[in-house]
């Protein structure tokens, strides 16, 4: 007689449950509120599929990731990657897509402004073949911009979408879509290629691929928020400028040097507003006031890149003083070889425009690797 025990089920709790077929990663910042709201609308919209949620929070304040881990240890599809230093967006979605292990990965916002009833139609239809993308898109028949919050908003929208078609290799509607899903190897091929700063992780994938995706255009509507605020502001646009620019140098330099130097271009300006002040109002010799617009304007660019260029790992509090104070050291070493350089130059029969370019160029170079690795040490 066998023993009835060995072939009994093993109970459902031990069971593998294999991979599921969609990841869903919801980049988060200050949307505790939203949590529960989002994942339950999740499960009814995903009934059937073999799904998961990993929230990828860059933690937040207000205890987002607690929030998620609350309701994963109820529930294994929820998953939380929590983390510290860091923020922006688009690298938080790269980092939850590589994380999965699923078939398909979706990328939706958490702040309940996505239709995430447009999840299954786009599973579907990238099941079905032919497609190497599906977008929810705001502007095909069907769509809906109206969530958005302000008349600004709109310009800027619809401003950022002229813009972005210039380059595109492939017509999108709606090419700042945050609501898309792929198939995971292709993300996975894609990534090593992703710029990954900002906000617009769909341009950069669009742009990334050597051959043009295969897109499809799902209609959807964008609610308005439900709770907490929106994070995109001027400086993401900025960002997005960038991100264009970047693609179109084909990654020839670093897209950090270009806002560096942009910055040290401006720092230039307002070196020269403080120096004709200072000489107008001041008495002081010209050495003295050369000093003083010297520091206004190391002061003035440490800020523009703490908040521009290194926005991603922002430097506060004490350590924004040690920042400060390792950067005017860098670049008064910076200033000494500019000067330097240009004088054997000059000596050498070059002529001073010649001399001084290349002075400077070398300067903001040297201010540029020194202050990358010295100042804001990526963590
Ligand atoms: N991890 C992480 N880190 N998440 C972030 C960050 C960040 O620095 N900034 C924003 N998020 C999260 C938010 O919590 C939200 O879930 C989602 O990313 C979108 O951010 P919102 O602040 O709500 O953006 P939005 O509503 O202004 O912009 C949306 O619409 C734009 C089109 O107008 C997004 O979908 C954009 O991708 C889209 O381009
Ligand atoms: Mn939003």
């Amino acid at each position: 007689m066998p023993d009835p025990t060995l072939q009994a089920e093993p109970p459902t709790a031990s069971r593998p449950t294999g991979t599921p077929v969609l990841s869903v990663i919801v980049p988060s910042f200050n949307e505790r509120p939203n949590v529960a709201p989002m994942i339950a609308k999740l499960d009814a919209a995903l009934a059937g599929i073999a799904w998961e949620v990993i929230y990828v929070d860059d933690n937040s304040p207000d205890g987002t990731a607690q929030e998620v881990r609350r309701i994963a240890q109820l529930d294994s599809r929820v998953r939380c990657i929590r983390r510290i230093g860091r923020r922006g967006l688009a690298s938080a979605v790269i980092e939850g897509a590589m994380s999965s292990s699923a078939d398909y990965v979706a990328v939706i916002d958490g702040d309940l402004q996505h239709d995430e009833t447009r999840l299954p139609a786009m599973l579907a239809a990238l099941q079905a073949g032919g497609h190497d993308i599906a977008i929810a898109s705001r502007h095909v028949e069907g769509g809906d911009n109206a969530g958005l919050s302000s008349r600004f908003r709109h310009v800027l929208s619809d401003g950022g979408i002229w813009l972005a078609q210039v380059f595109l290799p492939v017509r999108l509607t709606d090419p700042m879509s945050g609501f898309f899903m792929l198939p995971r190897p292709l993300f996975e091929d894609l990534a090593r290629n992703l710029n990954g700063q900002g906000f617009k992780i769909l341009l950069d994938l669009v742009l990334s691929s050597a051959a043009p995706l295969r897109v499809l255009e799902v209609p959807a509507r964008f609610r308005e928020r439900a709770a907490g605020e929106s994070k995109m502001d001027a400086l993401v646009m900025v960002q997005f400028a960038g991100l264009l620019l970047d693609k179109v140098f084909g990654g020839l330099l670093p897209l950090r040097f270009f806002s560096f130097a942009l910055v040290g271009a401006l720092g230039i300006v307002v070196h020269l507003a403080v120096l004709a002040m200072l000489r107008g109002s001041t008495g002081l010799g010209f050495e003295i006031e050369q000093a003083l617009a010297t520091v206004v304007a190391m002061v003035f660019n440490f800020q523009l890149n703490n908040m521009i260029t290194y926005r991603d790992q922002r430097l506060k509090g004490p350590r924004l003083w040690r920042g400060l104070l390792l950067f005017m050291v860098v670049c008064g070493f910076g200033a000494i070889a500019n000067v330097g350089i240009a004088h054997v130059l000059y000596e050498q029969h070059e002529t001073w425009t010649v001399a001084g370019g290349i002075g400077a160029m070398i300067g903001v170079v040297w201010n540029y690797a020194v202050s990358a690795t010295l100042v804001w040490r990526s963590r």
